[in-house]
């Protein structure tokens, strides 16, 4: 099993909609087995797949040992190839329950966990919330592969030192973490996109060379519980998410 951590500091750049629908392709297009780890209390993604709930197991009970992996893990009945850990509310008390909880050791929950079921699952996405945090952290140590969504605007940039120093310590406790690359998202052709795109790709991060397109479809799915993929598979971040996902396996 390989494991992917979605992450960035900065909100709105898309983590969502990309481990979703990297995950889809992943199930649908090459009959991989995914499980995707909703690691954000909005719970955005578990609603993406249409397993939210605010009373069922969650990512918070797994984080606490109140469960383990197999007792929060849910199939996504539409696509059978694909489960979830669904988060709630719940994550940001768990999460405060483990920083006090200075008997275990608190960074190596998750991978500890993904260990039960790395014959299972082909690959294991994890998306991250807008912060740093415990749960994050574990995150990063599960993790084999960083990727960072990106949206191009003036704050585009903001934070990535920092997490770059994040990915730097995770490395202590799990030196196989790659910084896989960055990947331009909600791309619009316009200067500010191309210049941006063109600024990021002379730095000193790798990005991949497909960008996914600006389409207000992405918005619209937002209401139906659903994936792109689904929603408006021919749309262009659609199309540009599959094209994204080739590169990604061919890399
Ligand atoms: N390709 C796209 N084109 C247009 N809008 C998009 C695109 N991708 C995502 N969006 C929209 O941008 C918003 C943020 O997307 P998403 O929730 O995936 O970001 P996020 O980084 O996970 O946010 P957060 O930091 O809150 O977790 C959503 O309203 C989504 O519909
Ligand atoms: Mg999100």
């Amino acid at each position: 099993m390989k494991t992917i951590a979605i992450i960035n500091m900065k909100g709105g750049c898309a983590k969502t909609t990309t481990a979703v629908n990297m995950a889809y392709i992943l199930a649908k297009e090459y009959d991989k087995k995914v499980l995707l780890i909703d690691n954000d209390k909005q719970g955005n993604l578990s609603k993406a797949c249409g397993v939210w709930s605010y009373d069922n197991p969650s990512l918070a009970d797994m984080l606490t040992g109140q469960e383990e992996i197999g007792g929060v893990v849910q199939v996504v009945e539409k696509m059978p190839n694909m489960a979830v850990i669904p988060a709630n509310m719940h994550l940001l008390t768990a999460n405060l329950a483990v920083i006090k909880d200075e008997e275990r050791e608190q960074a190596t929950i998750i991978s500890k966990e993904l260990e039960k079921v790395k014959e299972i699952f082909d690959y294991c996405i994890i998306d991250c919330p807008p912060d740093i945090n415990v749960s994050v952290i574990n995150a990063l140590v599960a993790a084999d592969e960083v990727i960072i969504p990106i949206k191009i605007d003036g704050y585009a940039f903001d934070g990535m030192d920092e997490l770059e120093e994040q990915i730097n310590n995770a490395k202590a406790l799990n030196p196989k973490l790659k910084f896989r690359g960055c990947l331009v998202t909600m791309y619009y052709n316009r200067d500010v996109c191309r210049q941006g795109e063109a600024w990021l790709q002379n730095q000193r991060y790798p990005v991949f060379k497909t960008h996914i397109r600006r389409t207000e479809k992405a918005d619209e799915v937002t209401f139906t519980n659903e994936s792109l993929m689904e929603y408006s598979p021919r749309s262009g971040a659609a199309r540009d998410y599959k094209t994204f996902v080739k590169e990604y396996l061919e890399g």
